[in-house]
């Protein structure tokens, strides 16, 4: 695992946009993503880039349970807004936070994984170590699903929703083992309120107590983080 500190979110952000840059034009042309404010720095740096993904492939790691996709917290509407209305792709797959049936979305959307390896994924860490959805507790097998959020998370989460009882309680989620798949994955964190996470994933031991420690178990593994978030290592 590679350890990067940046002073700013925007050097940290520009370092994987280089990184992306240059898988792709190693062949990578199916990206995972993720929502969140971490890579929104990113998806800007993207967007005024001249790269080109329009043969390219996207699967996000996670949805709201409820949430329609023109709903202005889904995180199909972030990415539309952040990234795929102003750089388009060829597909861009987030799973349908509309589907009622758990078990027909969780195994549609491992297919779709499947079927499209990732070959360079982008993680943002919860404050309590989560990635994705896959909240403390998740076993390292899991694959995607539908999950329920903790507290912690409807607490870190609430801030873009009118009040605390409007984020949904569940997600569908990109499970654990399906992230480790990805050849590539570059973790970004930003912030204080992520410091304790970084010290825990940078502490070396992989524990379902913090889902990214199971990083340190996958071979290509980039961290990225500020002078904040590295301030408890
Ligand atoms: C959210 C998302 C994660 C994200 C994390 C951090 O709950 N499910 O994919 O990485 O929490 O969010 P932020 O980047 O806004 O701090």
């Amino acid at each position: 695992m590679e350890f990067l500190t940046f002073k700013t979110m925007a050097e940290g952000s520009q370092k994987a946009f280089e990184i992306i840059k240059e898988a792709k034009e190693n062949g990578a042309n199916t990206f995972g993503l993720a929502t969140g404010s971490t890579p929104e720095k990113l998806y800007e740096l993207i967007v005024a880039s001249d790269l080109d993904f329009t043969d390219s492939i996207s699967i996000n790691l996670d949805e709201y349970y409820g949430l329609s996709g023109d709903h202005p917290q889904s995180y199909r509407y972030f990415m539309q807004q952040h990234l795929f209305d102003h750089k388009p792709f060829k597909e861009t797959y987030v799973p349908d936070g509309l589907n009622t049936d758990a078990e027909a979305e969780a195994a549609r959307y491992e297919a779709i994984i499947d079927e499209n390896p990732i070959d360079v994924q982008i993680l943002g860490i919860g404050e309590n170590g989560h990635i994705g959805f896959n909240e403390p507790g998740t076993s390292f097998d899991a694959k995607t699903a539908l999950v329920d959020l903790t507290d912690s998370t409807i607490q870190a989460n609430k801030r873009y929703f009118e009040s605390e009882a409007d984020v949904p309680r569940q997600a569908y989620s990109m499970g654990i083992a399906s992230i480790m798949k990805s050849k590539k994955i570059i973790l970004m964190a930003f912030g204080k309120n992520k410091a304790n996470a970084i010290k825990q994933l940078m502490a070396g031991e992989a524990t379902t107590d913090c889902p990214a420690t199971v990083l340190i178990n996958h071979p290509d593994v980039t961290v990225i983080v500020d002078e904040d978030a590295a301030s408890l290592i």
